[in-house]
């Protein structure tokens, strides 16, 4: 069966992609294929999951192409010569532009660490997204997969998890909770049940 073959953007250090890698080695990601990891940051541990998972790379450093049109047009040839046909955008802190979007429209996805459309939007990544919820005291938030369209997290919802806030929670036990409460099951479900519709399509 032809597989989906699937980028996986990074900036740091890879939990979610080693999710989808793991994921991959169970046998569960039957329709699609993990073909390369990209990060806008050369030093990114995910980038050292993926070798040590003989998955190709690719760096795009914003130190070394500070130029934000100049730096994606690099990372859209990237993924051409790839054949990549599903963008995973799993802790990827680049904003990209309207050009990547449209060439991959309802192909990209990415994972939020929030119940979107709360704690979401310019602004809300990373911890400043456990600390806003921990500010406003709600009592569960979680994760959200979703289509990345022109609105920062503004796209269609694949799937959500919800995580429960313990009392003294700070913003980076939260965190952690909501990667392995959530993040790390959703993602991986999300980028097979999205090959498998591509697959079909
Ligand atoms: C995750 O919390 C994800 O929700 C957010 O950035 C973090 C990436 O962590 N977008 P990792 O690089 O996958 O460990």
């Amino acid at each position: 069966m032809k597989k989906i073959k699937v980028a996986v953007l990074c900036s740091g250090g890879g939990t979610n992609l080693q999710a989808i890698i793991d994921f991959a080695a169970q046998g569960k990601l039957r329709h699609g294929s993990v073909e390369l990891v990209i990060s806008d940051r050369s030093d990114a541990y995910a980038l050292e999951r993926a070798r040590q998972n003989g998955i190709a790379t690719a760096v795009f450093d914003k130190r070394d192409i500070p130029d934000r049109a100049i730096r994606e047009r690099r990372m859209l040839e990237c993924l051409d010569s790839f054949g990549i046909e599903l963008v995973v955008l799993a802790g990827f802190m680049t904003v990209i532009g309207k050009e990547f979007v449209d060439r991959y429209s309802m192909r990209i996805i990415n994972i939020h660490p929030a119940l979107i459309p709360s704690f979401a939007g310019m602004g809300m990544y990373g911890l400043h997204v456990h600390e806003a919820a921990l500010q406003r005291g709600v009592k569960i938030t979680g994760a959200t997969v979703h289509y990345v369209n022109e609105v920062c997290d503004g796209g269609p919802i694949i799937e959500q998890k919800a995580v429960r806030v313990r009392a003294g929670d700070t913003p980076e036990t939260l965190q952690k909770r909501v990667m392995r409460e959530a993040e790390w099951s959703i993602l991986p479900r999300s980028v097979e049940k999205v090959c498998k519709k591509l697959s079909e399509e």
